[in-house]
């Protein structure tokens, strides 16, 4: 893969010059001169262990990659028989290195770009070390571990801004959301890594190397922990995303409706201010809102005429069903009090509880207006869509009764942000075969082979 620097957005550009650029520079300072005694065989030593830690990364969702490396750099900084902060400088920029830059799978810049961003961890590391002022080995607790708190601190801080920064100019999802989705979960983790890179040089320079070495053990089972969240993650995303393509069929709806709803909900929720983990959970409900009518008969649900009122009575369970269906899985649980609500009305006319306002859960009434936005804007089996200027009409017109003018608004501000085809691009891949709604428009519409004999 070749990509040229020249060629990404400048944001990017800028980003990735600066931070080369200023690393080079800080790598330079600190080795000239170089420092008057090294221990080769010792700076090697952990270079190899990094290396070893650096290998196989975890890929986070939203493009950023974990892997335990951090472990034996904060050793390296930590190891008082190296000179500091020379060594542990090279250590960063030379056993960071992975397979897949060494194989030139990544543009050159992003290998330099990712150097750096070690490099100037465990500078900002060094001086966390420096400014809190204690020698590393055999120091007091009570002075070593405020220090170890420090140098962790700072170590992560720059590593976590850097990352992020880089994937978010690169994919164009906002920082706060890279950050977020990427670091919530495993930042413990991180954390827990600094005291065993203390403790991996404190073996070292006490027992031996061999026996610093010894902690590849440990880190290498934490590098598979954080293989196994990743990869749990991505199988309940993967889940919910076909269990809701599942409801878009049998509802009639062309793939992607609830998908559209969740996207124009997440960002509907993020114009609102709302917290990362509330918007993740938005986003999930309004994939699955509909899933009760899994509940709901087929004669009903696809009824091209309007329904009767005992058959409305039964389609109006549907909330009931959804949240049922939810309640008894853990991870699903928290949706339900959202699916529940979803066709509550603002002014406390909806169902299935009447809810009214702020009873209506905050989700809920985020995916009202953004279904019903979806709706008016794309094509359903028996009508085409009404346009982008004339939903809004409708969205102004029944807020406050319908619909919570909190949100509305939020959609009209978004939407004047971003444009009326905003949400048209989806990660879903394109569909090549008849849709089960595009099959039923054409039987609707064209009289069928028997139909054509019976007369
Ligand atoms: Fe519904």
């Amino acid at each position: 893969m070749s990509v040229l620097l020249f060629q990404q957005p400048l944001r990017l550009r800028v980003l990735v010059l600066a931070v080369t650029v200023l690393t080079a520079a800080l790598l330079v300072f600190y080795s000239v001169p170089l420092p008057p005694s090294i221990d080769v065989g010792r700076v090697i030593f952990w270079i190899v262990v990094t290396l070893v830690a650096s290998g196989q990364p975890v890929y986070l969702p939203r493009g950023v990659n974990v892997s335990v490396n951090s472990a034996p750099l904060i050793a390296a900084l930590f190891d008082a028989a190296l000179p500091r902060p020379f060594a542990p400088l090279w250590i960063a920029a030379i056993g960071t290195l992975q397979l897949r830059d060494i194989r030139g799978e990544l543009p050159l810049y992003g290998t330099l770009y990712n150097r750096a961003t070690f490099v100037l961890s465990v500078l900002a590391g060094w001086y966390a070390i420096e400014w809190t002022g204690v020698g590393a080995s055999g120091a007091d607790p009570i002075e070593l571990l405020p220090q170890l708190f420090a140098a962790g601190l700072a170590y992560s801080l720059v590593n976590q801004i850097l990352a992020s920064a880089a994937a978010s100019v690169r994919t164009g999802i906002e920082f706060q959301r890279v950050w977020t989705a990427s670091f919530r979960q495993v930042w413990t983790g991180l954390i827990a890594l600094v005291p065993m890179g203390w403790l991996m040089a404190e073996v070292a320079g006490k027992v031996g190397l061999w026996a610093g070495g010894l902690f590849m053990v440990p880190l290498l089972l934490a590098r598979y922990s954080f293989s196994k969240y990743a990869e749990t993650r991505d199988l309940f995303f993967g889940s919910v995303s076909a269990l809701s393509q599942a409801i878009d069929a049998k509802d009639g709806f062309t793939r992607g409706h609830a998908d559209r709803v969740s996207r124009i909900a997440g960002a509907v929720a993020r114009e609102m201010g709302l917290s990362e983990p509330i918007i993740e959970q938005i986003e999930l409900a309004a994939l699955l809102h509909d899933i009760g009518k899994i509940g709901v008969e087929d004669r009903i649900l696809m009824k091209p005429t309007r329904l009767e009122p005992d058959e409305n009575e039964l389609m109006r369970r549907h909330p009931i069903y959804g949240a049922s269906i939810l309640e008894p899985s853990s991870a699903l649980r928290p949706l339900a009090p959202i699916v529940l609500a979803h066709h509550e009305n603002y002014d406390g006319t909806g169902y299935p509880n009447g809810l009214k306002g702020d009873e209506i859960p905050v989700g809920a009434r985020i995916i009202l207006v953004s279904d019903a936005y979806e709706a008016m804007t794309s094509d359903r089996i028996y009508r085409r869509a009404i346009g982008h200027e004339r939903a809004i009409e409708q969205l102004n017109k029944y807020k406050g009764i319908q619909f919570d003018p909190k949100v509305v608004r939020a959609l009209d501000t978004l939407l004047k942000k971003r444009g009326a085809a905003a949400f048209e691009v989806s990660d879903l891949p394109v569909i090549e075969y008849e849709t089960l709604a595009e099959l039923r428009q054409r039987l609707a519409q064209k009289p069928t082979l028997s139909d054509a004999h019976a007369g």
